[in-house]
Formats: structure tokens, sequence, C-alpha cells
């Protein structure tokens, strides 16, 4: 095996294809010391003969674009998720990953594909071209008694292990807590040691936006029920729902709020994503009018039919819009890239898009004072709808923090500072949380390896089969999402599918799966999940914000649950810093499982999957939540003899409130 990268020859460099989204330049503050660091760092991966050539053009990319890419190494063409069977490899995961990182960096699928984005503005496969061949290379050569270490998008190497091991263990972007911040992830990500994975870009499990549909749907569906008084069985039909971005996973929210029943207009500023949207019909509107787009809204409301429209805009003027024609809005979020708001994630009301590319590249200074002063009259315009009777709520992109940031003070619980959390809830706190996570409902994912869309159909079927539509609600939803998900046409890259389930739900359907693969019905499958789920992420901002016991500032769940599932031996394990809600914010984790048919599949999966979730409803039983008890104590009772969660004590708030105050006055 080669422990470096093989090159005889230098790739030619190739122009750019046009059309194509490009990432701004990355802000990087670098000391001329940095500099030469970034330069050699970028210069180990290729042999020494090539320096002379190279230096200057990576000194180029690193000044030009706060980054060095490589992009000369980028493979010609559209990258894509091929058939497995199309690429090479000595075992069936080496090759698995290999679709599922080339999915990420579809022309269709990623954001900036040059750049190796994925989505969510910075989350990156990988930082580099150099890295991804490396990567490659030795997929392909990886055994099944063999574990590839990577950090940060750095293959670090190959090293033995056993065929109950992980195949792939990597990390990305965790750094020691005194520099766990912004500037110095910058710092180290310019210098090409760091890299920001997002949850699934890094994890290499995404899936195209079909994998946030369902959980906007079930968001905007459970808030809808609990704050607009919808009945169990009915949808959003005749309602407003109003957010903004049309980009990686915010691309979803007009899809979800159609197949929810509602109207809903989303701003977004660049064009290109609208018509991205747009081709994909998941949005069925779009114009840069605000009269005709709340004609539109108003007029699908009367009928009750369901309705996405693209605003071609900033979102400040629609909400103005909004309020000056006094025009009622009942579901309100915000999706733009919050979590790197300075980044180019949120672009000022009052300059275009293009204008807003241009003066963070030039003037970063007066870039920030225009974001500041645009949440500044984006928080004032949704405080005015909420007095008006709207529901907004923070849809995890950091938000309300961005707003916090910018100066607002008034948006804190305590009025002074983000401790005790914000005045508007995270959609985790209220909806998902309560409703979803605390049972174990998350977003459970497969891809189907063959490439064949006949595959899907058949684990589509297999999985309604496996869901009692009569148990829960939650459980009637999920059996629709799935049984409608071909008609709702959600895939974008390879045949893929989301579905939210709880952890026995998910272990019955990866092991009817692994059946289907040993019997030939179907191809090798690829399971996974988003790590914004029950179990793989600590995020107070999000996903552990309805954690009230003190404990949302910990990271042990995270950590414990990529720990477990190395132990149980999934095939791919994952661990981040940052994800949706930024560095430093959250500390996140998924895998990967590729099914292959084989009774060894079936024994790891016995014990891996019930542990991936119940890990996280355990630590939200013990932090009191009630729904997690409930479904802990159920879960003992089931496995009893292998598995048993401790359960809290519950004290009496009389008997507490009282014991504090007695203390206090002594
Ligand atoms: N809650 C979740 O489950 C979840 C999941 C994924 C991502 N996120 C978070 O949501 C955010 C969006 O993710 P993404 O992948 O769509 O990112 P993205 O950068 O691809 O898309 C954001 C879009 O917002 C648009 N935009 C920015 N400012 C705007 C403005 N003022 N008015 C109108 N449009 C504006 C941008 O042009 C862009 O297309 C990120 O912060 C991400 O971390 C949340």
């Amino acid at each position: 095996m080669d422990c470096v990268l093989k090159l005889d020859r230098l790739p030619e460099k190739k122009p750019f294809i046009e059309g194509i989204r490009r990432a701004p330049r990355r802000d990087s503050v670098l000391s001329e010391h940095d500099m030469e660091i970034a330069l050699k760092n970028a210069l180990r991966y290729i042999p020494e003969k090539f320096h002379k050539e190279l230096a200057p053009e990576f000194m180029e990319e690193l000044k030009t674009r706060g980054r060095i890419y490589g992009y000369r190494f980028r493979p010609e063409g559209r990258l894509w998720g091929k058939p497995i069977d199309c690429y090479e490899g000595k075992c069936i995961e080496g090759k698995a990953f290999q679709v599922m990182i080339d999915n990420n960096l579809d022309f269709e699928v990623a954001l900036y594909p040059y750049e190796l984005v994925t989505y969510g503005e910075t989350g990156q496969v990988c930082q580099n071209w150099m890295q991804y061949l490396l990567i490659k290379q030795y997929l392909k050569e990886l055994t099944n008694a063999q574990t590839l270490v990577i950090e940060s998008g750095h293959p670090l190497g190959v090293f033995r292990s056993h065929e109950n091991a992980p195949r792939v263990i990597l990390t990305n972007g965790l750094m020691v807590g005194l520099f766990d911040n912004p500037a110095d992830f910058n710092r180290a990500a310019a210098m090409g040691v760091a890299n920001y994975g997002q949850m699934t870009a890094g994890g290499w499990m995404y899936i195209g936006p079909q994998g946030i549909v369902h959980g906007t749907f079930n968001t905007l569906l459970n808030a809808g029920r609990l704050k607009l008084g919808i009945p169990k069985d009915k949808d959003l039909a005749g309602r407003l729902f109003v957010s903004a971005g049309l980009g990686g996973m915010s691309g979803a929210q007009g899809k979800a709020a159609e197949i929810a029943g509602a109207a809903a207009i989303i701003a977004e500023v660049d064009y290109s994503r609208i018509e991205t949207r747009y081709q994909q019909g998941w949005v069925s509107k779009v114009s840069d009018d605000l009269k005709t787009c709340v004609e539109w809204a108003q007029e699908a409301q009367k009928e009750g039919k369901p309705l996405a429209i693209a605003y071609h805009g900033n979102v400040v003027d629609l909400l103005h819009y909004l309020i000056n024609n006094n025009i009622h809005v009942d579901l309100l979020s915000d999706q733009t890239s919050c979590h790197a708001v300075y980044e180019g994630g949120y672009c000022p009301v009052g300059i275009s898009f293009a204008e807003r590319t241009r003066l963070l590249a030039e003037d970063h200074e007066a870039f920030k004072a225009a974001v500041n002063a645009s949440l500044k009259q984006h928080i004032a315009a949704i405080d005015e709808l909420s007095r008006r009777g709207t529901y907004f709520f923070d849809y995890g992109n950091s938000f309300l923090k961005a707003v916090y940031d910018a100066g607002v003070t008034s948006i804190c619980k305590n009025g002074e500072n983000e401790k005790d959390g914000f005045v508007y809830p995270s959609y985790v706190e209220d909806i998902l949380g309560p409703q979803l996570f605390d049972y174990g409902y998350g977003p459970f994912r497969w891809v189907c390896l063959s490439g064949k869309p006949e595959d899907l159909d058949k684990t589509d079927a297999a999985a309604m089969d496996c869901i009692d539509p009569t148990r829960r609600y939650q459980d009637r939803d999920n059996w629709v999402w799935v049984r409608d998900a071909k008609k709702n046409k959600m895939v974008v890259g390879t045949q893929a599918r989301i579905l939210y389930q709880d952890a026995m739900g998910r272990l019955k359907i990866a092991l009817r799966f692994n059946e289907m693969v040993r019997n030939g019905e179907i191809g090798p499958v690829m399971l996974g999940r988003d790590h914004h789920d029950t179990g793989g992420t600590d995020s107070p901002f999000r996903e552990t914000s309805n954690i009230k016991d003190g404990s949302n500032i910990m990271a042990d769940m995270a950590t414990q649950c990529f720990a477990g599932n190395a132990a149980r031996g999934m095939s791919l394990i994952a661990l981040h810093n940052g994800g949706g809600v930024g560095v430093g914010k959250s500390i996140n984790g998924g895998f990967g499982m590729v099914l292959d048919g084989s009774e060894r599949v079936d024994r790891i999966l016995s014990s891996a999957m019930p542990w991936d979730t119940m890990g996280g409803v355990a630590r939200r039983a013990w932090a009191r939540n009630e729904n997690a008890i409930e479904t802990c104590l159920a879960y003992n009772r089931d496995n009893e003899g292998t598995d048993c969660i401790t359960i809290p004590h519950l004290a009496d708030d009389a008997l507490v409130h009282e014991t504090v105050l007695n203390a206090l006055k002594d």
C-alpha cells in the first residue's frame, strides 16, 4: 500500500465549469509565519519535484480564496455517487464509502463542489483535493482487517484492526477547549489542519436536502399541532409559513411545507439556488415581487391547497412587507447560515447578493457591520409579528445567537446574556425534543448502493411493513411519509431515503434490509443517520436544548455514542465540532453501516442500533424528560436480562423550592 499520494505527473490546470456555485473568499488572518506553515502543510501531499511549480499556485489560492484547496487536483468533470460496482476496492465498505464521498461532491448535491463544501456554507467532505485523492487511494486498498483514520480531512493512515472494527474512524474540527472558538478555528482551517465537517458533510452521510425535508415536515406539523391547535390527524391546510433560505438544507423548507399542506413563502437572495429548487420541483412558484408572492399564498390558503413560493429577495424586506400590509403569518422561522454569519452565511438587507460577495472579500469590517444592522431589523420584525400572533422558532441555525452577538440583549431570557437561553424557543426545545427525540425518533436513513431506483422502492415498501401506524401518532406520520416518499420525488443524488424512526424501529428495518440483501432481493445498503439526532449530538442551542438538568453544556453523550458505536462494530464512525450551530457550540457524531447480507452484520446491528439511539434517550430520561422516562421504562421491560437504563427519582418541585428558600434565608 502506498503511504503517499501516487503522482507521476502533475494534473493539468483546468478551467472552472461556469455556472457552478463558488465559495466566497474565506476569512484567514495569518501571519507571515502562519502562511509559510500553511504552504508547507499543503505541499506535504505533493512530491518535492513539483514544489517549485505548485508553491506559487497554492499561495495564490490562499491569498484569493482564504484556503488552499488544490483545485488542480480535482478530478475532471462531474463527480457523482456511482453504483458501488463502479468502484475499486478490497472490501465492500471501502467501495461503499467512495459512493458516499462522491455523492457529497456531486454538482447536483453539493453547495460549492469545487471547494468540497457539501452544505451549510462551510461544511466540507475534507479540506482539499489532495486529501480527497489520498482518501480514495486508501479506500481502494483497505481490507477488512484494517481501519482508516481521518483527522479533519487528512488521512492519517491505515492501521491493523479486525473484521468487527470500524473500517473508518473520522473526526473533524475537534479543538482543545482554550482554542475552541471561530477565530482560532479559522486560523487552523486556513493553515490546513482543521476541517469544518458540519454534520453529514464531513461524515459522508449527506443525502441531499431530502435528509432535512422529513425533519422540517415533522417540525412544521408538530408546531401546528402544539401552537395552532391543529388536531393530530389534520395538516396545515390554509396556514401560512414564512422563512428564509433555499440552500443546501434550507432548500427543504418549501417542499416540507407543501407535504405538510401549508402555503409557504421562502425568501432567498441567491437566484441560482432558487433555480435549483424550482427545477427540482421543490418550490412551485418564483417571483421577486412581494405583492405577487403574497397574492399567490393567500389564494392557496383560501383553497386549502399546499404551495411553496420562492421570493427572490431579502427576508427582512419580506417581513416588512407582511407587517406593513397586515398579513397574518402562522409559523415563522429562518434558515440562513447564521452559524457562519460573518463568513457569508447571512446576506444583509439593503445590498444584493453580488454586492454581499464583493463586500465580504474587500471589506470584512463593513460587511460585519451591515450584518449586525440587518439582524437588528430582522429581529425587530419578528418581535412585531410575534406580538400579532405568529409563532416564531429558531430552526437550529444559530439565528438567535447571531442576533445576540449583534448586540441585541433583549432576546435573552435574563435580559443580559445567553446563559439562560433566549425568549424565542429553538425548534428542538419546544417541538422536536419532547415530541420525537425523547422517544428516540430521529433521522434514520439509507442509501441503496446499487444505484437502482427499484431497490429503493423495495426498501420503502419493506420499511412501511415494519411500522405499526396505530401505535402512536408519530408512527402514523412516519408511515405516511414513507408511503408517499416516491410520489414526493425527493431523491437528489444517490438512491436514498430518510425516515424518522425510534430505536427498535430502526433495528427492525435494518435487520429486514440485511435479510433482503442476503436473499438477493436488493443490492448492498448503507445505513446511517443525520448527526442531528437523539443521542448523536450535544448542542445546548439545538439538539440538547430541551435538557434542563444543567448537563446541556456537556459533551459526554455524543462522545459516548461515538465510542459505543466503535465498540460494537459500526462500519464508519464520526465525531465533529460545530455542526449546524458553529464551532464550539456543539459536538456531534454519526455512523455508517454497510449491509452486506451477512450474519456478522446482523449481530453488529442487534447491539449497535439500539445503543446508538437509546444512549441518547437514557440521558434524556436522566435529565427527567417525561417522555424519555416512559420510553426507558418500556425499554427496560422489553430488554430485561440484556439492558438496564438507570431511571431517576423525581423530587417534588415545591419541596425543593422551599428547601432552597429556607437555606438562603439562613
Ligand atoms: N435544524 C436543522 O436540522 C438544520 C439542518 C441543517 C442545517 N441547519 C442550519 O441551517 C442553516 C442553513 O443551512 P443550509 O445548508 O441551507 O445553508 P446554505 O448556506 O446552503 O443556505 C442558506 C441560504 O440562505 C440564503 N440567505 C442568506 N441570507 C439571506 C437573507 N438575508 N435573506 C434571504 N436569503 C438569505 C443564502 O443565499 C443561502 O442560499 C445553517 O446554519 C445550517 O447549519 C439546520
